[in-house]
């Protein structure tokens, strides 16, 4: 049975939920699940925004049917090709004939790639160009590598409202209400909302700075993702696209430490534990985190989050702890930079892990260290304990500047 939601006048949401999906990408887990938003316009002309994930075709095809009401579909807009929001769209042109699919040339090339799609009633846009619609036009901005090459955005001014594809969505399944004012997002989103950004788009900072700085002059009161809460007051709308200011600027969103540590017999972590007491006692707020346990979405989310780093790592194979190294590579990988960070090694013969990830950091843009690498030989010892205070006491220094 449809479950249609009415954003505003004319306009439907008719998207999914996946609670089932164990890793989002085959990458990313999604314990709290995802939704696939599309949307209905239905002004003069009916307007489909995306489409879904095919795991959840069968509510949208219903919502579709419904949200039409016996009216012929005369438009598909297709912002963005990645499958979980085109797996559908054959299935959409088969059921709509005539429908007439409005996108850029690099989606229509990726349609026919993915799909045995003729290109028939294809009509490509440009950036600037607009659709009227009836009492609206749509006004297409584009926005290249958030998340891939082919991304546009549309944005209604009549109503303001902004079709932003994957930019300001977020994992986690919406349940109840679909807009943000009637979710305790902070609480409930914020961090899915994170880690959905850093690990999607995190590496492509300058160019969502590019698209908040076409967004700028628009007057946008909606904003509708392809996946989370839809966005719909002014106040929460400035603080998530500030949110996204400080993110793509790669500035942390909060000055404190955060602790990753890799140890095999728990001295490395007990090196770990008395930095991050030291530092608390220091006044500098700290999270540990064992980079064998919790997955590299989380830390890299969570890297992102903070002004100084700790990096503390077993030697392993002559290198360093396999996931500490998957961390400092996914760091890499996604451009990470502009932070202070430390470093703590452990070897029982010859410790090398410190130097490597020195190495690693130093080829990251605006990396600062501060301290010396504190070297654990197996185990902390008393005089380890006092470069250990020494380096946190460096780190409270650097914090309160
Ligand atoms: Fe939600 Fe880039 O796809």
């Amino acid at each position: 049975m449809q479950n249609v939601i009415q954003v505003t006048d004319d306009l439907y949401y008719l998207g999914g939920n996946d609670r089932r999906l164990a890793l989002f990408e085959s990458a990313f887990p999604i314990p709290r699940g995802v939704s696939y938003n599309s949307y209905l316009l239905t002004d003069e002309k009916t307007v489909l925004f995306d489409t879904v994930d095919s795991a959840v075709s069968e509510i949208f095809f219903e919502n579709l049917e419904s949200a039409l009401g016996g009216r012929k579909l005369d438009y598909l807009i297709v912002h963005h090709m990645e499958p979980d929001h085109s797996a559908t769209f054959l299935r959409v042109v088969e059921t709509y004939p005539d429908v007439m699919v409005i996108t850029n040339q690099k989606v229509a090339m990726m349609l026919k790639n993915y799909f045995p799609f003729s290109g028939k009633n294809v009509r490509l846009v440009k950036e600037g160009d607009s659709l009227n619609v009836g009492k609206r036009n749509i006004c297409f901005v584009f926005a290249p590598m958030v998340h891939w090459p082919e991304v546009m955005m549309s944005f209604v001014p009549e109503d303001g409202v902004l079709f932003s594809a994957d930019a300001f969505g977020t994992f986690g399944a919406l349940g109840g209400s679909i807009f943000a004012d009637e979710l305790p997002f902070e609480r409930d989103f914020l961090d899915d909302a994170r880690r959905y950004y850093f690990n999607i788009v995190g590496k492509y900072g300058v160019q969502v700075q590019s698209v908040l700085k076409k967004a700028a002059p628009l007057s946008v009161k909606i904003i509708c993702p392809l996946h989370g809460p839809v966005w719909r007051t002014g106040e929460s709308i400035d603080w998530y696209l500030k949110k996204y200011d400080i993110w793509s600027k790669y500035e942390p969103e909060e000055r404190g430490a955060v602790l990753f540590y890799a140890s095999v017999y728990g001295h490395t972590q007990n090196a770990a534990e008395i930095l991050g007491a030291a530092l608390a006692k220091r006044g500098v707020p700290v999270k540990l985190y064992d980079v064998s346990v919790t997955h590299v979405s989380v830390l890299l989310s969570e890297a992102f989050r903070y002004s100084h780093l700790i990096f503390a790592s077993t030697t392993y194979n002559n290198g360093v702890f396999i996931a500490m190294e998957q961390l400092l590579s996914d760091l890499r990988a996604h451009n990470f930079q502009n932070r202070s960070y430390a470093l703590v090694e452990n070897g029982s013969w010859s410790p090398q892990a410190g130097s490597l990830m020195e190495k690693n950091i130093s080829e990251w843009k605006n990396m600062k260290k501060i301290g010396e690498t504190v070297t654990v030989t197996s185990s902390v010892k008393e005089e380890t304990r006092k470069k250990i205070e020494d380096l946190a006491a460096a780190i409270a220094e650097d914090y309160k500047k």
